[in-house]
């Protein structure tokens, strides 16, 4: 079955889980990889720049947008969350992206469904300690889309890096051939992470957000000059409540590859470690997370 529209500029759209394997089979069959970019839509160039990623790693690119209604809770954005399909069909299509799956609901969670996927430790700390029902969302719906695709390669933002990691557990543990690539996370020019969701901040808000970009670099560079993790954390939320955030959900230095705790005295000597943080501006929460090492 071929792919329900070809609009003009050659990317294809497809709505089932049939049509995609069509697609991935002809791929097969060319002998050319596939790889994956999975998003919610609402697309800014942080997105953009993952399909770039992808067209250098492999042959032929495709997009999903899907708001996954299990990744959120009945109090979230679920409903309000912004969908522009054909703005974002369209610049899918200026970034070279291929095929773009936009499933209904029931390609995803068919009628009577009941599998769950979830990924232990990892997803219960940090964004899973605050959002419990989060990481199982995502997990459950990255599951399908690997399932349905195929793909080689998948691409997945540093700027969710908790997520990136469960990805990561996942695709190992379930024995998915898929590799996994982060991409860096793309900024606006006062430093805040690009977001759908930075749609939702008022003027003022906006301006005070680049506070959040700013107090994470400040903690990095006192973690590798050797500040204590509990007293470098704290400030930076201080600091962070100073500049008219509402709340802060946490703010925590980990190593970065298992996001385990680091103690509370000096970061170790040559130990990758990532700083990652949650607060609230108003009623929009905001997440952002950087690197850093003492060496
Ligand atoms: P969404 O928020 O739409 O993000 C899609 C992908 O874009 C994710 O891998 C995310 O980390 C990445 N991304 C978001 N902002 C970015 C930025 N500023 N720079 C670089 N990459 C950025 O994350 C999701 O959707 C969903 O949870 C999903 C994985 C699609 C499962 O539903």
């Amino acid at each position: 079955m071929a792919p329900s529209s070809s609009p003009p500029h050659g990317i294809e759209v497809a709505r089932t889980r049939d049509e995609v394997r069509a697609f991935r089979l002809k791929l097969s069959r060319e002998g050319q990889t596939l790889g994956l970019v999975p998003t919610m839509g609402a697309l800014h160039e942080g997105h953009l720049s993952l399909i770039r990623l992808a067209a250098r790693e492999a042959d032929v690119v495709a997009a999903s947008l899907f708001v996954n209604p299990t990744q959120f809770a009945a109090h979230e954005d679920f409903g309000s969350y912004p969908r522009r399909e054909s703005e974002d069909i369209d610049m899918l299509a200026a970034a070279g992206c291929r095929l773009v799956y936009c499933p209904r609901l029931t390609e995803i969670y068919p009628s009577g469904d009941s599998t769950r996927v979830r990924v232990g430790a990892l997803s219960e700390d940090l964004e899973g300690a605050i959002r419990p029902h989060f990481f199982e969302g995502v997990a459950s719906v990255v599951t399908r889309l690997f399932a349905h695709l195929g793909p080689d390669l998948a691409v997945f933002g540093e700027k969710d890096y908790q997520q990136l990691l469960v990805i990561r557990t996942l695709t190992r543990d379930l024995g998915f051939p898929i590799r996994i690539i982060g991409g860096p996370t793309r900024r606006e020019p006062d430093g805040l992470a690009m977001s759908s969701r930075n749609a939702y901040l008022g003027a003022a808000e906006r301006k005070q957000a680049g506070a959040l970009p700013a107090a994470l670099e400040q903690a990095c560079k006192r973690l590798a000059d050797g500040e204590p993790i509990n007293a470098v954390c704290e400030k930076a939320g201080s600091r962070l409540l100073a500049a008219g955030f509402s709340s802060v959900d946490y703010i925590e230095a980990r190593h970065a590859e298992t996001l385990s705790p680091l103690g509370t005295g000096s970061a170790p000597y040559g130990v990758p470690g990532r700083i990652l943080a949650a607060a609230r501006l108003g009623t929009t929460r905001l997440i952002d997370n950087l690197p850093f090492q003492r060496s």
